[in-house]
Parts: C-alpha cells; sequence; structure tokens
C-alpha cells in the first residue's frame, strides 16, 4: 500500500537544523563551501514540499550565533550564498504566497545580507499560504537573555508586575513571538544535538534524526519525517486514555 500522509494531522511548524554541509563536500573531495552552496536545493526542496502539504511554519537553522568562529572565508561564502539564495528565490516566494521572515541577531549581518533579507521580508510581508523563517545569526541562550532583559526593563519601569509574566508573556519577548510552538524539529546528518536552537520554543516538539548529510536532503525524506511525526501520541503529560 502507497503511504500517505494524514492530512489532519499536519505539523503547525516544523523546524530544521540543516546540519552535514561540510561532511558532504569533504565526501566528495570539495571545499566545505561546495556543500552549502549544493545545500541550496535542499532548502528549495524543503520549502516547496512544506508548502504543498500545508505546513503553515517552516524555521530553517541557517547560520548559529556560534557559527561567527568559522574560518573568514567559509562565513563570507554563507553570507554570499545568503545573498544570492534570497535574490534567486524572491519570484518563487511570491508565487507561491510565502512570506520570508527570520530570526537572530539581525545586526550582526553583513550590511549587504540584512538590506537583502529585508527587502524580501518586505515584499513577501502579506503572503499567507506559508512563513518561512530563516534562523541567521540565531542563538536561544542570546534570544532567552534578550527577553529577559527586555522584561526586566519594563518590571524596573513599572510597566508589570513579576507576578504577570506568564509563559505567554515570555513568549511575546522572544524572536518567535508571532510563532506556534514547534511541532516537529528534524536534524540531518546523524548528529543528536540541539546546537543552541529554539530552547523554550521545542519544550513539546517531537525530535527527529536522520543520517541523511544536508545536501541529500530530498521530498521523499521530509515526507519520511512528517509520517513518522504522525505514528506518534502526544500525550502532553497526560495519559493515553486522557487524549
Ligand atoms: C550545516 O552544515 C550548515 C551550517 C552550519 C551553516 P555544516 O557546515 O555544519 O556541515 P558539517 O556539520 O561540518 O558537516
Ligand atoms: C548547527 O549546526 C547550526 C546550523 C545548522 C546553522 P552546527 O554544525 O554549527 O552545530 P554543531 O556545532 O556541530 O553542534
Ligand atoms: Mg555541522
Amino acid at each position: 500500500m502507497e503511504k500517505k500522509l494524514n492530512q489532519d494531522k499536519i505539523p503547525a511548524h516544523i523546524a530544521i537544523i540543516m546540519d552535514g554541509n561540510g561532511r558532504w563536500a569533504k565526501k566528495q573531495g570539495l571545499l566545505r563551501v561546495a556543500g552549502h552552496e549544493k545545500g541550496t536545493k535542499s532548502v528549495r526542496e524543503a520549502v516547496e514540499y512544506c508548502a504543498e502539504v500545508g505546513v503553515k511554519n517552516l524555521t530553517l537553522f541557517a547560520f548559529s550565533t556560534e557559527n561567527w568562529n568559522r574560518p573568514k572565508f567559509e562565513v563570507k561564502t554563507l553570507m554570499k550564498l545568503l545573498v544570492s539564495s534570497l535574490k534567486k528565490e524572491l519570484p518563487t516566494l511570491q508565487k507561491n504566497n510565502i512570506r520570508l521572515n527570520s530570526v537572530g541577531n539581525l545586526d550582526t549581518l553583513p550590511e549587504k545580507a540584512r538590506l537583502e533579507l529585508e527587502e524580501v521580508i518586505d515584499k513577501t510581508t502579506t503572503n499567507t499560504h506559508m512563513t518561512l523563517t530563516l534562523a541567521l545569526s540565531y542563538g536561544s541562550r542570546e534570544e532567552i537573555k534578550c527577553m529577559v532583559q527586555s522584561i526586566s526593563k519594563k518590571v524596573k519601569d513599572g510597566e508589570i508586575q513579576p507576578e504577570e509574566i506568564t509563559d505567554q508573556l515570555i513568549n511575546q519577548h522572544l524572536y518567535t513571538f508571532d510563532m506556534p510552538d514547534v511541532d516537529l524539529l528534524i536534524r540531518t546528518s546523524g548528529e543528536q544535538r540541539i546546537s543552541n536552537f529554539l530552547l523554550w520554543q521545542i519544550a513539546y516538539a517531537e525530535l527527529y534524526f536522520c543520517d541523511v548529510l544536508w545536501p541529500d536532503f530530498r521530498k521523499k525524506h521530509l515526507f519520511d519525517a512528517i509520517y513518522n511525526y504522525q505514528k506518534r501520541e502526544r500525550r502532553f503529560g497526560k495519559t493515553s486514555e486522557q487524549l
């Protein structure tokens, strides 16, 4: 029997740690950056597939706060690749009614990358089919630190009382303030760690680790991840009988 996705159980928010570009390139005897270039095809496929099956939010970990510590040449190439991909993909985003969004400390991006990003975000702002969020210069601890700082300031200024700090208020002060919690977190390349990605937002996400290196990640792998997710029982602390 052909396996099919259950349309009633499509995750509302998928987040992907796109890992393994460097190892993919090394395996082919190429420079690491060739893996990043190849990885852009997998990005396009993941975006297309999520839009096709009705995922409303897709968040991609593209560059972490820790990734600034990589060799200069690699960082520079990644930033260039970001600019060229944004330019190239704008028509596809428009055609598929996809809104671009970003999370992270965007002030640290090179000006060219930041401006290009802002332009595409601006041009796609009224699109409604899906939100594609790029995590760029993103670190979850930094995000949490900023949230604590801005809430503390409001408490100090008497705008809010400490008792008024709720989950909802915390959410409102994160970069992801307008997004639902992550339902399914995927990491490619066989590594089984979170690497400072969306720590608050994945509190009850289903985790899916697969061995495929990101440049080899095709639509069928994403299908497998969603299919696997749909077979799981999400209990949120309750018992099976209560669901
Ligand atoms: C993921 O692939 C892309 C980024 C972190 C920007 P890597 O570059 O981490 O590839 P590996 O993990 O070294 O193979
Ligand atoms: C996580 O991958 C960051 C991105 C995918 C952008 P890394 O390759 O940087 O993670 P670690 O350092 O191996 O945990
Ligand atoms: Mg890696």
